[in-house]
C-alpha cells in the first residue's frame, strides 16, 4: 500500500444496524477508524480510545468536536452511516475542507417539505402537495391534492407515521395519530405534516453513488409486493429491476435529477420511486444508503460490500471494476404480524434451508416489544436470497418467511395505542 493510512470518522448513530458492517469494511481496506456516536455503550467494546461522543442531534456543536478531534489528529474523511449523521458530517467536512455534501443539500435531503419544494423549483416530477400546520384544516387540504392522499411528517423514516387517507375523515384521523407519532418521537406534536396525492403503480428503490456532481447506479430494486397502504411497510426488494429497460432508464434518469435539484454532489443516495405506466414520480431521494441490514444483499465485482464502496469513495481509494455482481439477489424485512411482546420466532432452519436463501438475521431480541407500522421504527429481521433470476429469488423469499412463525405474547398491552 502508497502512502499513509487513511484515518476515517464513522458517524455511527446508537440504533444503528450497521455498525459491524461499516467496521468490517474498514477493516478489510486497511482504513483506520474512529466512531463518534451519542452514547459511549453503543459504541464498539473494542473501539477503546478510537470512540467519542457526538451530539448528533446537533450538527453544529457534533461539528465543533469533530474538527477538535481532527486538529489532534489528521482526519480524511467523515462518513455517515444512517440519517442522524448526515448533517454533522456535512457540517464538519466544510470546515475541514474535505470534499462532502453542501450543509443545505443534506438538509434539504432530511426535510421532506425542502425536498418537495427543490424538486419543484426543478421540475422532478413528484406528488403534488400541501404543507398542513397545527391550525390548519387538514381534510380541506387534503381535498386539494385529491383522494386518495398520503399524511406523512416531514423528518421520520422507515415509513413510520405515513399513511394513506380515503376521505376527510380519514386525513384527520390519520394527522391526529401523525401528531402523536410526533410527540413520541420527542417533537412538540405541532410540526407541520406533509399532505400528497397516492400515487398508484409500482415502486422501486435505487441505490446510487454521487462522485463529484455524477451520479452512478449501483442497483435498481423492484418491490414486488403491492404497497396501497393505509401503512406502508417495506417488505421484499429485489434487484435487478424486472422492469423494462426504458422504464428502468427513466428511473434511473430521475434518481439523478433528484439528487441534483437537492445539491447532492458526493456519496451515496438512496430514492425510492413509483412507476404508472410510462410516468416516473419521485416519492424521495436521501443522502445515505440502503437502510436496516439491506445493504448486504449487494456485492460488487469479486465480493465487495456497499459498505466497502462508500468508505473507498470517501477515502479516494479506486472504485473501478465494481458493478454489481451478476445474481439476481433480495431481501426481505420481516413484517411485524402484531403489537405485542417477541416470544419467539420459529422455523428458523426451516426457512434458512430454503434453496436460494442466502440468510436470516433477528434483530429484536425475545423479550422485546414489537411496534407495527405506522408507529414502529424497528425490524423484526431480514431474509436474504440469491439466485439466477430475480422471480427465483422473490420465490425463495415469500417460501421462507411463510416457514417462519412469529410468536407474539400479547399480554399487557392495554397501554398500547388503540387500532
Ligand atoms: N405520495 C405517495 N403515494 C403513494 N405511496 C406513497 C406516497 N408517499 C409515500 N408512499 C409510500 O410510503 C412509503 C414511505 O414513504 P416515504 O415518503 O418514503 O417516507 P419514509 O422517509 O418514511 O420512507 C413509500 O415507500 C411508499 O410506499
Ligand atoms: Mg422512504
Amino acid at each position: 500500500m502508497i502512502g499513509p493510512m487513511s484515518r476515517v470518522l464513522l458517524l455511527l448513530p446508537t440504533d444503528t444496524y450497521r455498525a459491524e458492517d461499516f467496521l468490517r469494511a474498514a477493516t478489510r481496506l486497511g482504513v483506520e477508524v474512529v466512531v463518534g456516536s451519542e452514547r459511549r455503550q453503543a459504541l464498539a467494546g473494542a473501539m477503546g480510545d478510537r470512540a467519542v461522543r457526538l451530539p448528533l442531534d446537533d450538527p453544529e456543536r457534533a461539528a465543533d468536536r469533530i474538527v477538535e478531534l481532527a486538529g489532534r489528529r489528521r482526519l480524511d474523511a467523515v462518513v455517515p452511516v444512517d440519517d442522524q449523521g448526515v448533517a454533522p458530517a456535512a457540517v464538519a467536512a466544510a470546515r475541514l475542507g474535505l470534499a462532502h455534501n453542501p450543509v443545505a443539500a443534506v438538509a434539504a435531503a432530511r426535510d421532506k417539505a425542502v425536498m418537495r419544494e427543490a424538486l419543484d423549483a426543478a421540475g422532478v416530477a413528484q406528488p403534488d402537495h400541501r404543507l398542513s400546520g397545527p391550525d390548519d384544516d387538514v381534510r380541506e387540504l387534503a381535498a386539494r391534492v385529491g383522494w386518495p392522499c398520503v399524511l406523512k411528517p416531514l423528518g421520520l423514516s422507515g415509513s413510520r407515521g405515513v399513511i394513506r387517507a380515503d376521505d376527510p375523515a380519514g386525513a384527520a384521523t390519520a394527522a391526529a395519530r401523525i401528531r402523536r407519532i410526533l410527540a413520541q418521537a420527542g417533537g412538540d406534536g405541532r410540526e407541520r405534516l406533509l399532505v400528497e396525492t397516492y400515487v398508484p403503480g409500482r415502486e422501486v428503490a435505487v441505490e446510487a453513488l454521487l462522485r463529484d456532481g455524477g451520479c452512478e447506479v449501483l442497483a435498481v430494486f423492484d418491490k414486488p409486493d403491492p404497497l396501497e397502504g393505509p401503512y406502508f411497510e417495506e417488505t421484499i426488494y429485489v434487484t435487478p429491476s424486472r422492469l423494462p429497460a426504458a422504464t428502468r432508464a427513466a428511473v434511473t434518469a430521475a434518481t439523478a435529477d433528484a439528487a441534483a435539484a437537492l445539491g447532492l454532489v458526493e456519496g451515496p443516495v438512496h430514492a425510492e420511486l413509483r412507476v404508472d405506466g410510462d410516468r416516473v414520480w419521485v416519492l424521495e431521494a436521501a443522502a445515505r444508503s440502503i437502510g436496516g441490514l439491506c445493504a448486504r444483499a449487494l456485492r460488487f465485482g469479486a465480493g465487495v460490500s456497499l459498505e466497502e464502496v462508500i468508505l473507498r469513495h470517501a477515502v479516494g481509494l479506486p472504485l473501478h471494476g465494481l458493478s454489481r455482481e451478476s445474481a439476481a439477489s433480495g431481501v426481505m424485512m420481516l413484517p411485524i404480524p402484531r403489537a405485542g411482546v417477541l416470544r419467539e420466532v420459529r422455523g428458523r432452519e426451516a426457512a434458512r434451508a430454503v434453496p436460494d436463501i442466502a440468510g436470516l438475521e433477528i434483530t429484536v431480541a425475545r423479550g422485546r416489544p414489537l411496534v407495527p407500522l405506522p408507529e414502529g421504527d424497528r425490524y423484526l429481521g431480514f431474509l436474504f436470497a440469491r439466485a439466477d433470476t430475480p422471480g427465483r429469488v422473490e420465490r425463495a423469499l415469500r417460501e421462507a418467511h411463510a416457514r417462519l412463525e412469529v410468536v407474539v405474547d400479547q399480554a399487557g398491552l392495554d397501554d398500547a395505542p388503540a387500532r
